[in-house]
């Protein structure tokens, strides 16, 4: 089996390498191609990769290239993990819409925008070239805004399963509070990428959430950093990113009183670097635990398996809705537990959704649509719309302003701008 991984030269990969050595009877690679650009980080992350599989005795070879084509090459599964413009354009989209009183982020909001207008059409492009290579292989998505571009993917005929590690890591920790191994925990996940709810947590078949809730609120809360009582209320456990919903004005001031995400990061990747360039580290180091994506390789490595293979289970991805969730158009992207097998992701029935979600999700999912044909038109007038349609955003004169920034601060990513 071979694997290519797009932005492979990713700080974030050695997470990636250490979970396919780890799980090497679920995913038996035999061959794995780091694609970049950035031929500097490609040695240094390649390098260390090489290690890690040689310390836990993988068979598999790993080889690195700055040629995209001649990577994915006889792939059966292409991972996307790239970021357009790396963490300096991150920077810009988690600073310029905090100066007009808007959520700062990547993936929420403007600056979500900004990053979805930016990839969409980079990816679109590799997406074709995978399928003109190897129409067979399969492409798991982990480029955010994962639903947006799992979107493109999917309504433009890719054979593509979007990723994100919220409803793993939610998985991992209920497991843990409630003692008891991660396997035994099911999640009712709804919603949107980075717009999701919990809506029931089955162990051996029973909810524990009302438990859950009750014996762990404080811990729950603290962790999402949102109030226990907001929990109480909803009965329910929203992601983190109902946060830039749920209390934006609050986030907004926090946000305007210290550095970036994006120059958090700058600053762990450049430690990360210097250490994966020492010839004698050959594990994945600590630090990378102050980056987000825990658990992803486990979710990427169960994905692949059963996208490659004939098991059939249920994982939590994102997938067209097809009626699943009735009030939404076929075509939108949603994040719900699905069957993955060689046929795809086909989500399981959604119990109906309180009209508390389901306001939100239609809106956002409105937005999404809007935001994906500026992605793949261009031009002023589709990103105001899509601006105006953001329930964060709502008012003509943020999304003027916004649209004017938007563009200014990615006119070098913009093709039509
Ligand atoms: C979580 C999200 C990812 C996001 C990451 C950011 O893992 O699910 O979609 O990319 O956090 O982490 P970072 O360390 O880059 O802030
Ligand atoms: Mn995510």
């Amino acid at each position: 089996m071979k694997l290519a991984v797009v932005g492979g030269g990713s700080t974030y990969t050695p997470e990636l390498i250490d979970g396919f050595a780890r799980l090497r009877d679920v995913l038996p690679l035999e061959e794995l191609v780091l694609i970049d650009p950035a031929m500097d980080r490609l040695k240094m992350v390649g390098g260390l990769a090489r290690r890690i599989f040689a310390k836990q005795g993988h068979p598999g070879r790993i080889s690195w290239t700055d040629d995209l084509d001649a990577g994915i090459d006889g792939a059966d599964a292409v991972l996307l993990q790239l970021r357009i413009g790396g963490q300096a354009a991150r920077n810009q989209d988690e600073t310029w819409p905090l100066e007009c009183g808007c959520v700062g982020q990547e993936t929420t909001g403007a600056g979500g925008l900004a990053k979805a207008l930016r990839t969409v059409p980079v990816v679109l492009d590799i997406a074709e070239r995978v399928r003109r290579r190897n129409p067979d292989a399969w492409i798991v998505d982990f480029t955010n805004p994962v639903g947006i571009v799992t979107r493109a993917l999917l309504t433009h005929g890719h054979k593509a399963v979007g990723l994100c590690n919220v409803a793993i890591g939610f998985q991992r920790k209920f497991a843990k509070l409630l003692g008891v191994s991660p396997g035994q925990v099911e999640l009712e996940h709804v919603g949107l990428n980075h717009l999701t709810w919990e809506r029931s947590v089955r162990v051996g078949g029973e909810d524990v959430l009302p438990t859950l809730l009750a014996e762990h609120g404080d811990a729950i809360a603290d962790d999402l950093r949102m109030p226990r009582p907001l929990l109480e209320h909803l009965g329910v456990v929203p992601s983190y990113y109902l946060r830039y919903y749920y209390q934006h004005d609050a986030v907004v001031r926090e946000l305007r009183t210290k550095p970036s995400r994006a120059a958090e990061v700058a600053a762990i990747e450049q430690q990360l670097l210097a250490m994966y360039g020492d010839p004698a580290l050959d594990e994945k180091p600590e630090l990378l635990s102050r980056r987000g994506g825990a658990f992803y390789s486990e979710a990427a490595v169960a994905l692949t398996s059963s996208l490659l293979g004939t098991t059939g289970d249920v994982q939590i991805v994102n997938a067209l809705n097809n009626g699943t969730l009735p009030f939404l158009p076929d075509d939108a992207v949603i994040e719900v537990p699905a069957t993955v097998d060689a046929t795809g992701a086909t989500p399981l029935p959604v119990r109906p959704l309180e009209p508390l979600y389901a306001g939100l999700v239609a809106n956002v999912t409105a937005y999404e649509h809007l935001a994906l044909e500026a992605a793949l038109k261009g031009g002023r007038d589709r990103v105001f719309s899509a601006l105006l349609s953001h329930p964060l955003i709502g008012q003509i004169d943020y999304a003027d302003r916004l649209t004017d920034e938007l563009i200014a601060h990615n006119r070098e990513h913009l093709t039509w701008a």
